[in-house]
């Protein structure tokens, strides 16, 4: 979560029934480690209390009375320019409007008009206002001034009517949040492929093989190669997780699909990360029905599954081939000397060993305790930390291996 540490967010929160969102999004930013501001429309202390949000962050939360005789001489500039990133959510059609216009006649706009950081809108509103030509205008408007949006979504309305103009869900809107603060990171304009989860190979229609990974260490990979500015494709087998704002997820089962999968989608690409835990097996023979259990025990005779990396690696000279491939190791015995062959046969420029007999690290686990190793010979061991932490030190290796 580093990139929302001791970030200055202000939280403009406008009167909609979705305000509840907001205190949630408060939270969530408070416990990333973000310093929330929090400014209250009118209309939004109709429906939620600023000392909902003071609790939640542990700061002021700011009002209109402020605006007139606050003890701050002139507030809105000083909350205007402290501020990283100014969200406003949920964002009304009438904030939008006034936002739009350049008016500034509360706090929370004239706040919006001397700030000089990205703004980003969780606009919340009933059926058919969004759609309204005068919103769609509005909200172009905004758009050309560089103005963020995050949704809204469709779906059911306070009103019991469905349609688009849902706010979303806090956790999604931080996802934005975070795109938005990482816009000019060390990794902006580039462009990485990263695969994550256990592959599925099938016995018959029902029944596959797959492996203990959860993708959690792929999926943080893409998080963090967002937070840095990355564009990512997410090339990802079944796993139960949600994947990042922002990330384009192709989905996959097999190791031949993933295969295909990281061929189509790798045109153009600065880097792959092969966090995947492909299957090196996979049955021979596919049944075309449900192997039944009168007909006995069924043999299953395995063969080799496509290695993905080797692929790539026969392609090494060939201009179409990623600048930095990533690869992992996940060994349960020698696995500095496994990890140093796979590095060079799979003609990688860095590969991540994880010893997979320790419990507390690696497969389907919150931490992870890796070891990163270069052709060069260098090692850099890092200590038992969370898959989020280790992502961030991957994700800045890369950044230097493409810088060179
Ligand atoms: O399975 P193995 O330990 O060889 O995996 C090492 C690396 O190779 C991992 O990065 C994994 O994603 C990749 N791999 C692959 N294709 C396979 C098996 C593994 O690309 N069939």
């Amino acid at each position: 979560m580093s990139i929302l540490k001791e970030k200055r967010i202000l939280l403009g929160v406008t009167g909609s029934i979705a305000a509840y969102k907001a205190a949630d999004l408060a939270s969530k930013l408070t416990q990333a480690g973000s310093r929330v501001d929090v400014i209250l429309t009118r209309a939004a202390e109709q429906f939620i209390s600023p000392l909902t949000f003071q609790s939640l962050t542990g700061r002021k939360a700011y009002t209109d009375s402020e605006l007139w005789g606050g003890e701050s001489h002139i507030l809105h500039v000083g909350l205007g320019h402290a501020a990283e990133l100014f969200i406003i959510a949920p964002c009304t059609a009438n904030t939008m409007a006034k936002l739009a216009q350049g008016q500034a006649n509360d706090l929370l706009s004239i706040t919006a008009l001397a700030a000089q950081c990205p703004i980003l809108l969780a606009p919340a509103m009933d059926v058919g206002m969004y759609e309204h030509p005068a919103t769609q205008e509005n909200a172009r408007v905004l758009q050309e001034r560089d103005v963020h949006f995050a949704g809204p979504a469709e779906g059911r309305m306070a009103s019991g009517l469905l349609g688009r103009g849902r706010m979303l869900e806090p956790a999604e809107v931080l996802g934005h949040a975070r795109r938005v603060l990482g816009k000019k990171g060390k990794l902006a304009g580039k462009k990485i492929l990263i695969s994550a989860g256990g592959t599925r190979e099938a016995i018959d229609p029902v029944r596959f093989i797959t492996n203990r990974s959860s993708g959690k260490q792929g999926y943080a990979l893409a998080q963090a190669a967002l937070d840095a500015g990355a564009e990512v494709i997410l090339v990802s087998a079944p796993t139960a997780l949600i994947p990042p704002v922002g990330a384009k997820r192709v989905s996959v089962q097999s190791a031949e699909e993933m295969l295909n999968a990281v061929l189509r989608e790798s045109d153009e690409v600065d880097a792959i990360i092969m966090a995947a835990a492909v299957a090196d097996f996979r049955p021979a023979q596919v049944a075309e029905r449900k192997l039944k259990k009168r007909d006995g025990i069924p043999q299953i005779q395995l063969e080799a599954a496509p290695d993905i990396l080797k692929r790539l690696a026969s392609q090494k000279s060939s201009a179409s081939r990623p600048r930095v491939v990533v690869g992992f190791a996940a060994e349960s015995r020698d696995l500095l000397a496994n990890a140093s062959e796979k590095l060079k046969s799979k003609k990688l420029d860095l590969i991540v060993a994880n010893d997979i007999s320790a419990k507390d690290a690696g497969f389907d686990v919150d931490e992870n305790r890796v070891i990163l190793l270069t052709p060069d010979g260098k090692k850099e061991k890092l200590s038992l930390r969370s898959k989020i932490e280790v992502a961030e030190i991957i994700l800045a290796r890369l950044g230097d291996l493409l810088e060179k």
